[in-house]
């Protein structure tokens, strides 16, 4: 009997209209367009304004999209499962909000939190709950608002981080498409370098810990780019490896949107030339869980069925992830 695997059958995507430039940065913070530009790539990003708008705006809308386009019962979805370090309130669960407002009546839903690689482990998860047999549809989303947790004094995080979501359905395969390989790492000692310090139960809110500003992330963006580089660069290459996949037999990389300088190095690294590099961080800069979906949303109709497409991620924890995926299907 052949094998069953996880296809992605269809994708969704949501970005808020607000466009915040490298321009109007120039006015918050002591930075300009040519400093944030050659050092990471980005142009501008997008931010969630208004009262009582939490990540889950954008997780509904984004389902909301990949419903629209796959014409699927949303009582028939099993499984939501929101990849965010960013939800609406410490609980319920993110993915349970986002169910219920899409019409998923039926499914059960958790969140998971990897920060920016929290795509690719809630891909993999999944892919899992589809090849156990007990799943047919499963609906992953990656999506964070991080104005939510960015202090617009700190020049910098402030011009790294934008709002987003993206999300894909999986449903199972027999064909030789789907979710083929994964490799998920994480390792603790990466707290201290990137971090958010109070409203968890370690530091609850207070007075003090507004004071401290200690609700927003907290960065030491050179050491992080160090291990992102390698270990983002590492783990692509490994995944490329055990799957005997060349830089000719990989026809899209999908890096997380970080910085345009770790999307190079991870791809010289894996030996991938521009044109077969994915990259909307000029548009959208880092949006954390979102980047990676958000890819496939604006690139969906330049994939093909057949397709070899090679994911990485580095993120907060430290995480990291690399994840290869068989395109299932032509865009008409
Ligand atoms: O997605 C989750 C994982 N996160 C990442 O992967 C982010 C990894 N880190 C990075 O992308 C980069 O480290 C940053 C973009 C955050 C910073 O770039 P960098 O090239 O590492 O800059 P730096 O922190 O080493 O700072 C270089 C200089 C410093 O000035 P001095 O000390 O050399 O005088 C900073 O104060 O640039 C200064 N600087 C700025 N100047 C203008 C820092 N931020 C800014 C700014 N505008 N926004």
């Amino acid at each position: 009997m052949s094998k069953v695997r996880a296809a992605i059958t269809g994708v969704g995507g949501y970005v808020p209209d607000y466009i915040l430039t490298n321009k109007e940065l120039e006015s918050m913070v002591e930075t300009n367009d040519e400093w944030i530009t050659s050092r990471t790539g980005i142009k501008e990003r997008r931010i969630l304004k208004g009262e009582n708008q939490g990540v889950s705006v954008m997780g509904i809308a984004a389902v909301k999209d990949m419903l629209a386009k796959t014409i699927i019962d949303p009582k028939e979805i099993d499984l939501v499962i929101f990849a965010t370090v960013t939800p609406d309130m410490t609980f319920p669960a993110t993915a349970n909000i986002v169910a219920t407002a899409v019409g998923a009546t039926n499914a059960f839903s958790f969140d998971m939190g990897a920060a920016c690689s929290g795509f690719l482990y809630a891909l993999a998860t999944g892919s899992s709950f589809i090849q156990s047999g007990m799943y047919k549809k499963v609906v992953v989303i990656g999506g964070d608002k991080m104005s939510a947790i960015v202090d617009y004094t700190d020049r910098t995080t402030c011009i790294i981080f934008g709002d987003g979501a993206g999300c894909v359905l999986l449903e199972p395969t027999t064909e030789d498409v789907g979710v083929i390989d994964y490799m998920l790492k994480s390792d603790g000692s990466g707290e201290s370098y990137l971090h958010m310090k109070a409203g968890g139960s370690r530091m609850p809110a207070s007075h003090n810990s507004v004071d401290t500003r200690s609700h927003y992330v907290y960065q030491e963006g050179s050491a992080v780019y160090k291990f992102a580089v390698t270990n983002m660069a590492d783990i692509s290459a490994q995944v490329a490896e055990r799957n005997k996949l060349t830089a000719e037999t990989i026809d899209w990389l999908l890096p997380h949107q970080a910085n345009k300088r770790i999307i190079d190095a991870t791809a010289s690294r894996v030996g991938i030339s521009e044109d077969k590099v994915l990259m909307n961080i000029e548009r959208y800069g880092n949006t954390t869980a979102g980047t990676i979906p958000l890819l496939l949303w604006d690139f969906e109709k330049k994939l093909k069925k057949g397709d070899n497409l090679l994911m990485a991620a580095f993120g907060g924890g430290f995480t990291w992830g690399s994840v290869y995926v068989k395109w299932a299907y032509n865009t008409h």
